[in-house]
């Protein structure tokens, strides 16, 4: 069948899906040398990589960064692994049991009740129709949910928040007994999985602190714009141990102001906050929420912030929007509603940083937008990025690992850095130069020539050098063009001369010096370093 006649769908042009895009050579060279250095960086402070998978299930997610964040309630890949149940149900179903979270977190306990009900109601049906596994275990589970959710109800409209919480525990746990098939989501971001593993593998009776690294796509589905993909990459640190030591914090911080030095990015800050802990961040969050409730402040609110003030009143804090930023200004900062210990946390933090020459602004408006972090916030944000300024970002996160299911009493604190946005950084301030030119072309002229070129080709690349061999014969000025092109340093010359004289030419194309030597030569003339190997700071 010619071309033409082919059905349209069939000669269509695919493209990169919208918010991912293919990093070409030589821009490779910049992301490998910037790998290479980070990985660098991180070993001489003793860390090591871990690799976990792009997957994992979603409730992973959703509990180590929270329901209510914009990363898992609107960004997340996620997807249904259903043999022969229907998708539409087990959506309908997942999301009422996500909404009956969020309605529990936001102390609307009738809500609650009736989302539950709806889930219920939705997974007889399916039960009867054989869409949800007809399991004895699936059946008695919703016999157990049905009952704890009596009770739940029960309490609900006479009991206080204790007994409440009490039966909300319970009917989650009927409820993660209903097996509705894996719901599989793509990493938005690489911290609940690395201390998932921390977890899986016992990684607390290691010696010392678990420090890890690591090297990755994540996937956010957030509106692509330049700094902002829907699949990006990340380089990021955790330090998961028994200690919360401010010195730790600071070294993590000044691991990055180390590669940043590395990159030669000088326009850059650092900022720093504390959001406090369990015990005085409710305190304050409280005392936000009826700020922003006031009906002179919330009027002026936009439409996200005023959903904020319900589900996460801190975020409110952190809004980009320009009306909103003189309200923000006079609203209560959290580093004056601090506990003591964590005033003394922040005030050491500081101190260390200091100690290690790391310059730092404090900004109280730094609460980030995932809900495991506590006390110690930071960011650091350059200038020469545009409207998506924030190079990295990271901080404590002292209750996660006992919350995803870890022992109690492991700390943990950590940054992911941009590698896009890293490296957008280091082409704008242009002191890094990374592509490696071509270090020999070998222009092969007849057939005698040919296995001479092969077996030289080959001696020079164990000798590390980067070495093209034209697969098929070219006329000596086609392969010289060609040489030029490709930015090649040298012309290895291989003709019939060549082998009747026992003699190679080499020619040097910035001058066109050229010279003939023995093939025994031929190592040590490419040996000293003429040739520019790597890119700097390697
Ligand atoms: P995050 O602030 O969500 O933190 O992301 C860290 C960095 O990843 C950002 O500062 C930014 O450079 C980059 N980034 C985020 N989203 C995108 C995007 N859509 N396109 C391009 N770059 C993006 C975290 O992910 C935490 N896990 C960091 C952490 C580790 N905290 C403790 N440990």
């Amino acid at each position: 069948m010619g071309e033409a006649a082919k059905p349209e769908n069939e000669r269509r042009k695919f493209r990169a899906i919208k918010g991912t895009r293919d990093i070409l050579p030589p821009a490779t060279d910049l992301w490998n040398w910037f790998e290479k250095t980070a990985r660098g960086v991180m070993e001489s402070y003793n860390f090591a990589e871990i690799r976990t998978p792009i997957f994992e299930e979603t409730s992973l997610f959703a509990r180590a960064v929270g329901f209510a964040t914009d990363v898992v309630s609107k960004e997340m890949y996620t997807f249904e692994m259903f043999e022969l149940r229907e998708l539409e149900y087990l959506g309908h179903l997942r999301s009422e049991i996500w909404s009956a979270e969020q309605r529990y977190k936001a102390d609307d306990p009738g809500e609650v009740v009736t989302s539950l009900s709806r889930f219920l109601a939705l997974a007889n049906q399916a039960l009867d129709e054989g869409k949800l596994a007809r399991t004895p275990e699936n059946q008695t589970a919703l016999k157990e949910l049905r009952e704890q959710l009596n009770f739940f109800a029960q309490e609900a409209r006479v009991s206080g928040d204790e007994l409440l919480s009490w039966h909300w525990e319970d009917t989650g746990l009927a409820l993660a007994e209903v097996d509705l098939g894996d719901s599989l989501t793509l990493r938005p971001e690489a911290t609940a999985s690395v201390v998932r593993a921390y977890i899986e593998h016992g990684m607390q009776m290691l010696p010392g602190d678990a420090k890890l690294y690591y090297i990755g796509p994540m996937f956010r589905r957030e509106r692509p714009q330049k700094g902002r993909y829907r699949q990006f990459y990340q380089i990021g640190a955790e330090v998961l141990g028994t200690s919360d030591a401010p010195a730790i914090d600071a070294e993590l911080i000044q691991m990055l102001t180390d590669l940043l030095e590395r990159c030669q990015i000088e326009k850059y800050t650092l900022l720093i906050n504390s959001i406090g802990c369990a015990e005085c961040r409710p305190k304050y969050v409280d005392l936000l929420r009826a700020e922003l409730l006031k009906p002179d402040i919330f009027s002026k609110l936009g439409a996200d912030s005023q959903r904020r003030v319900e589900t996460n009143p801190l975020r409110v804090m952190d809004s980009k929007l320009p009306e909103e930023q003189a309200i923000i200004e006079k609203l209560p900062k959290i580093s004056e509603h601090l506990c003591e210990e964590c005033r003394t946390h922040y005030e050491k933090l500081k101190r260390e940083l200091t100690l290690r020459e790391v310059p730092f602004t404090e900004s109280p408006r730094l609460v980030r937008g995932l809900d495991y972090y506590m006390r110690t916030t930071f960011e650091i944000t350059s200038p020469i990025l545009g409207a998506q300024n924030a190079l990295c970002g990271g901080g404590r996160y002292d209750g996660l690992v006992e919350m995803l299911g870890g022992p109690k009493g492991i700390k943990g604190i950590g940054f992911a850095l941009g590698e896009d946005r890293f490296i957008d950084a280091i082409e704008e301030a242009r002191k890094v130069r990374a592509t490696r030119p071509l270090d020999i072309f070998i222009a092969w002229m007849g057939e005698g020539a040919y296995p001479t070129a092969v077996r030289l080709a080959h001696v020079l690349r164990v000798e590390k050098h980067r070495v093209e061999l034209p697969a098929g014969e070219m006329k000596f000025r086609k392969a010289l063009e060609r040489a030029d092109k490709l930015g090649a340093r040298y012309v290895l010359i291989i003709g019939d001369d060549e082998i009747a004289s026992d003699m190679l030419t080499i020619k040097r194309l910035a001058d066109g010096v050229q010279e003939k030597i023995s093939e025994e030569a031929l190592v040590d003339f490419f040996r000293p370093p003429v040739l520019t190997k790597e890119g700097p700071g390697s």
